[in-house]
């Protein structure tokens, strides 16, 4: 038995107990992590309430690192004591230890620390899809990105920045300010205090910007269309605020916009995509393209404290949960 995160009815923070779970042994492809770091992400915070379903009761969590435990018969390429990593389905990783596909572990480079790889992997392998696959960054181009100071938001901005674009980004306060500043945004607007439209006008001479990461969604995606300049794309990637209402064509035409939607998991269902992101996440990370600081880390036993402080917007950068034993 181990102590793992479940959730039985779908709720606030506290919907999240902890308690014994049996995990069992690895069948047919597949292999038991016992998990050194968890990472926090949104998508946690909408199975919890519900608003993506999963069959109850579940352990919530998409992200870990750990060391391999059993491997299933006849498994080949992994062994016990390796260090694999994964982020993305399938749900379970607030646990002490899970089972996972084995196509779905991605192999850990020696020199990266658990907790740097739990930090960094489903968010960067997100912001890779971003802005190398959905829309292109290229030098020139002026981005904008909601929650600039976030887990996705701090490495879009360091990431966006190294390849020659001008990032702009919207955080709620002060603080945040600093942290996407130092994170590469080359100019951060409170989006409590200023107007971000104007703001953003200003900034790129009337013209607007060529693509929107929109992560939050109800609150911000009219913000978003309207920054945009002509022949502008809105990426909309998230809904941290709730879903947007429905966007008519017709919003779209006066400056024949471009509108998707983008989730990794889409753009990482191969193996062959999955250790490309990853191998370009951890690339960026050996040569200091991306830097990591994690600023909040809890007791994996205390997953409920994490989920709060990540809805009521007080952290920044990434979240890690570390497992008690
Ligand atoms: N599509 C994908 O494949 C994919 C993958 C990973 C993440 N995501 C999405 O990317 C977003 C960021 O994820 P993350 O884990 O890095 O979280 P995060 O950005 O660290 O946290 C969410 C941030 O959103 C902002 N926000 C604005 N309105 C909010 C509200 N009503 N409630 C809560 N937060 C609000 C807050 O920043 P301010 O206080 O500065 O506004 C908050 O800190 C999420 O929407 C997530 O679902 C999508």
């Amino acid at each position: 038995m181990v102590k793992a995160i479940r959730v039985h009815e779908v709720g606030g923070p506290e919907a999240m107990q902890w308690e014994e779970v049996e995990v069992g042994e690895p069948k047919d492809g597949e292999i038991r992590v016992k998990n050194t770091a968890v990472g926090v992400n949104f998508i946690d915070v909408y199975f919890r309430k519900g608003v993506y379903s999963a069959p109850l009761p579940f352990t919530p969590g998409m992200e870990a690192v750990g060391v391999v435990s059993a491997v299933g018969p006849g498994l080949t390429g992994m062994k016990v004591g390796d260090v694999v990593a994964y982020g993305g389905m399938p749900m379970g990783s607030y646990s002490e230890e899970q089972i996972i596909p084995a196509s779905v572990a991605i192999p850990v480079p020696p020199s990266i620390n658990h907790n740097t790889v739990a930090a960094i992997l489903l968010k960067g392998m997100t912001v890779h899809v971003l802005i190398r696959r959905v829309f292109k960054v290229e030098p020139g181009h002026t981005i904008l990105l909601h929650a600039a100071a976030g887990g996705v938001g701090s490495l879009l901005c360091q990431w966006a920045n190294a390849l020659g674009a001008t990032v702009i980004g919207t955080v709620s306060n002060e603080e945040k300010a600093v942290h996407a500043a130092q994170h590469g945004c080359h100019h951060v607007i409170i989006s409590t205090k200023e107007d971000v439209v104007a703001r953003v006008k200003e900034i790129t001479d009337g013209k607007g910007v060529d693509v929107v990461y929109d992560s939050v969604g109800k609150d911000t995606y009219k913000v978003s269309l309207e920054s945009l300049a002509v022949h502008g794309y809105l990426v909309s990637f998230g809904e941290s605020s709730g879903s947007p209402d429905p966007i008519l064509i017709s919003d779209l035409s006066p400056k024949s916009l471009f509108l998707t939607t983008a989730s990794m998991l889409t753009y990482t269902g191969t193996r062959d995509e999955l250790l490309q992101s990853a191998g370009e996440v951890f690339a960026n990370l050996a040569s200091g393209v991306l830097r990591i600081r994690v600023n909040h880390t809890y007791p994996l036993s205390e997953a409920a404290r994490a989920h709060a402080d990540l809805e009521a917007r007080k952290t920044s950068g990434s979240i890690l949960l570390i497992p008690d034993n």
